[in-house]
């Protein structure tokens, strides 16, 4: 179970968010919605401790996080999947999947079965396992994006952090993305999704949150959240 009170956090001087509170219960999946630079990126930073919180609690399963760096805090088994496909492009897909489990591999975390999980990887994402040796570097923007979250997942982390999965993927992969997600939800993974996808988000989640201007501006059920009319005429417009 991850928890935030209070959250404030930004970039120097540039406050982004503003004591920001939310919940991710165990086997949940959490969406955070909200227009863009609302806040929501830099919320799964400093979660991640990718930078620093300026003030406010971040609890993993009871242990204060906030503060720790993002090293620690993945030890202590929380992975993140940023914003735009951030692979390392040098190095071959496979190779990338399996600094996703470095943690695991070096004592820090579980062990289990590295190489059923890498296995595990490639029939959740095909086309990754035809492209096993290929640099990342030369994959496909939506290719990059599985990877990513592949990467994250070969943690097997106790919650995963999605920043935008679909991004600048095709009508075909955006539904395959949200049906891998509903399939690690189905697999009781807790999660906090951040999507512009705000309806299909919503339709997934159990539980959303609306963020404006680093405010929370709402809350609750997602599936309540998804009729509320003033959440469906700000966010999900009529295209959705
Ligand atoms: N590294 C940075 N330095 C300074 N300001 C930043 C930095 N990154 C983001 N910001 C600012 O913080 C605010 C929130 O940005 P953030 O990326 O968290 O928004 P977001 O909700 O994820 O938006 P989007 O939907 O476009 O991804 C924006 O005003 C943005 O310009
Ligand atoms: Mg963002």
């Amino acid at each position: 179970m991850l928890e935030i009170k209070n959250l404030v956090a930004g970039y120097g001087k540039v406050k982004v968010l503003h004591a920001v509170s939310i919940a991710v219960p165990k086997g949940q999946l959490v969406t955070l919605i909200g227009s863009n630079g609302a806040g929501k990126t830099t919320m799964l930073r400093a979660i991640s401790g990718m930078i620093a919180p300026e003030s406010g609690q971040i609890t993993l399963n009871g242990q204060s996080i906030a503060g720790k760096s993002s090293h620690e805090i993945t030890r202590l088994g929380l992975a993140h999947s940023p914003e735009g496909r951030r692979v390392f492009g040098t190095l071959s897909v496979a190779d990338n999947l399996l600094l996703g489990a470095f943690p695991r591999l070096t004592g820090q975390r579980p062990k289990g079965d590295v190489n059923a999980d890498l296995q595990r990887m490639f029939d959740l994402f095909p086309r990754l396992r035809e492209r096993r040796e290929q640099l990342a570097g030369t994959l496909s923007g939506g290719e990059q994006q599985m990877l990513a979250m592949g990467r994250a997942l070969m943690l097997q982390p106790e919650v995963l952090l999605l920043d935008e999965p679909s991004m600048g993927l095709s009508p075909k992969l955006v539904e395959e993305v949200f049906a891998t997600i509903r399939r690690l939800k189905e697999a009781k993974i807790t999660m906090l999704l951040v999507e512009q996808f705000a309806a299909a988000a919503l339709e997934i989640a159990d539980y959303g949150y609306v963020l404006e201007n680093g405010r929370l501006a709402g809350s609750g059920e997602a599936s309540k959240l998804k009729n509320d009319p003033a959440v469906r005429a700000a966010y999900l417009g009529a295209a959705h």
